[in-house]
C-alpha cells in the first residue's frame, strides 16, 4: 500500500512523477473545494509535500491530525509554522546543499550585473544606440571591492569563493563568529559600513525581518550595493525603494521579493536596480537533485528510517 501524501502547490514535473510512482498524491492546488478534500483525506495522510512559498501552516497541519512529516522543496523552510510542526510531532525536512552552487552562481550574476550592468548594455545595444549616441556609460569594477556577506551560512561560503576569484575582499556578519578567514563585523549596520557590496545571504523569517533597514542602507551610502538572494523579508522594501528612487545607494541585484510573484510594480520602473524572478536555484540539475532529496526523505519516512536533511 502507498503511503498517502498532500502535495500543496504545484511541484516540477520531475519530482511529482517520481512522487507519483511512490506515494499515492492527492493534489491540493488542483482541488476546487480545498475544506472539502482536507476532510475527506484527514484520516488517511501522513505526509506532505510542499515548496517554498507554499510552506505549510498550523491550520493546515490540525487539518491532518494523523500527519507525520513535512519534506519541503527548497532550503528556506519560512513558510512552515516550524513551531506548529514541532508541538504536533511532525518531522520537517528541506533540501539544502544541493542547491548551494546554483544559488551562488546567481549571486555572482547580480552583483555582476548590478556593478558592470550588462542588462543595460544589452538594451542599449538592442534599441540601437550603440550607432547612435556612442558607447554605453563606464560602470564600476569587481575586483578590490568588498563583498560583505550577511549571513555567511553554507550558500554564503559558496559565494565567497566565488567572489575571491573575481578578486573582491570579504567580510560577513552572522550570528556567531566563524572559523574563517574573513573579517568579522558585529552587525548588518558595521558590516554595511564597511562594504562596497552588501550580500544578504541569511534564513528568512521572524528573526531576520527587515533585517536590513533604512540604518543599514545608510551605512552602505550613496557608493554601496545591495544584493540580496536569500527572501525579500529581510529588507524593508519600502525604505530600498525610496533609497534606490533618491539615489542614497548605488544600486541593487534582487531575485527575491516581497509577495512574489505579484511583486509591487514600482519595481518595473527602477533604473538602477537589477531584478531576477526567483531563479537561484532554478536549473533543471538542481531543482532535480532538490526533487529527488524531497522524495527521499518522504521514502526513508516511510520506511521507518531516519530522514536525511531534517530541519533542527
Ligand atoms: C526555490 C529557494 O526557488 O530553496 C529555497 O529556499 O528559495 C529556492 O531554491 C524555492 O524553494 C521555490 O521552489
Amino acid at each position: 500500500m502507498k503511503a498517502e501524501i498532500i502535495v500543496v502547490g504545484k511541484l516540477f514535473d520531475v519530482t511529482q512523477a517520481k512522487l507519483d510512482k511512490e506515494f499515492a498524491c492527492h493534489k491540493l492546488y488542483e482541488a476546487a473545494d480545498k475544506a472539502a478534500l482536507l476532510k475527506a483525506l484527514a484520516g488517511k495522510v501522513r505526509g506532505l509535500a510542499t515548496f517554498g512559498p507554499n510552506g505549510a501552516g498550523a491550520a493546515l497541519m490540525d487539518a491532518l491530525p494523523k500527519l507525520e512529516i513535512i519534506s519541503n522543496f527548497g532550503v528556506g523552510v519560512d513558510a512552515i509554522d516550524l513551531a506548529a510542526a514541532k508541538q504536533r510531532g511532525i518531522v520537517v525536512t528541506n533540501t539544502p546543499d544541493v542547491l548551494n552552487e546554483c544559488v551562488s552562481d546567481t549571486a555572482m550574476a547580480l552583483v555582476l550585473d548590478t556593478l558592470r550592468r550588462f542588462p543595460a548594455s544589452e538594451t542599449y545595444l538592442r534599441s540601437g544606440y550603440w550607432a547612435t549616441r556612442g558607447a554605453f556609460p563606464l560602470t564600476t569594477s569587481l575586483g578590490g571591492k568588498t563583498l560583505g556577506i550577511l549571513g555567511l551560512g553554507r550558500i554564503g561560503e559558496s559565494i565567497a569563493r566565488r567572489a575571491l576569484a573575481f578578486g573582491m575582499k570579504i567580510r560577513y556578519h552572522n550570528r556567531k563568529r566563524k572559523d574563517v578567514p574573513y573579517p568579522y563585523d558585529a552587525d548588518a549596520v558595521a558590516l554595511a559600513k564597511n562594504s562596497d557590496v552588501l550580500l544578504v545571504a541569511t534564513p528568512g523569517g521572524a528573526e531576520t525581518s527587515k533585517m536590513v533597514d533604512a540604518r543599514v542602507l545608510d551605512a552602505l551610502g550613496p557608493q554601496g550595493y545591495l544584493v540580496n538572494i536569500a527572501r525579500g523579508s529581510v529588507v524593508d522594501e519600502a525604505a530600498l525603494l525610496r533609497y534606490l528612487k533618491e539615489g542614497r545607494i548605488a544600486g541593487a541585484g534582487l531575485d527575491v521579493f516581497d509577495d512574489e510573484p505579484k511583486i509591487n510594480p514600482e519595481w518595473f520602473a527602477v533604473e538602477n536596480a537589477v531584478l531576477y524572478p526567483h531563479v537561484g536555484s532554478a536549473t533543471v540539475e538542481t531543482r532535480t537533485a532538490m526533487g529527488d532529496l524531497q522524495v527521499e526523505n518522504l521514502r526513508l519516512h516511510f520506511a521507518g528510517k531516519p530522514v536525511r536533511t531534517r530541519v533542527a
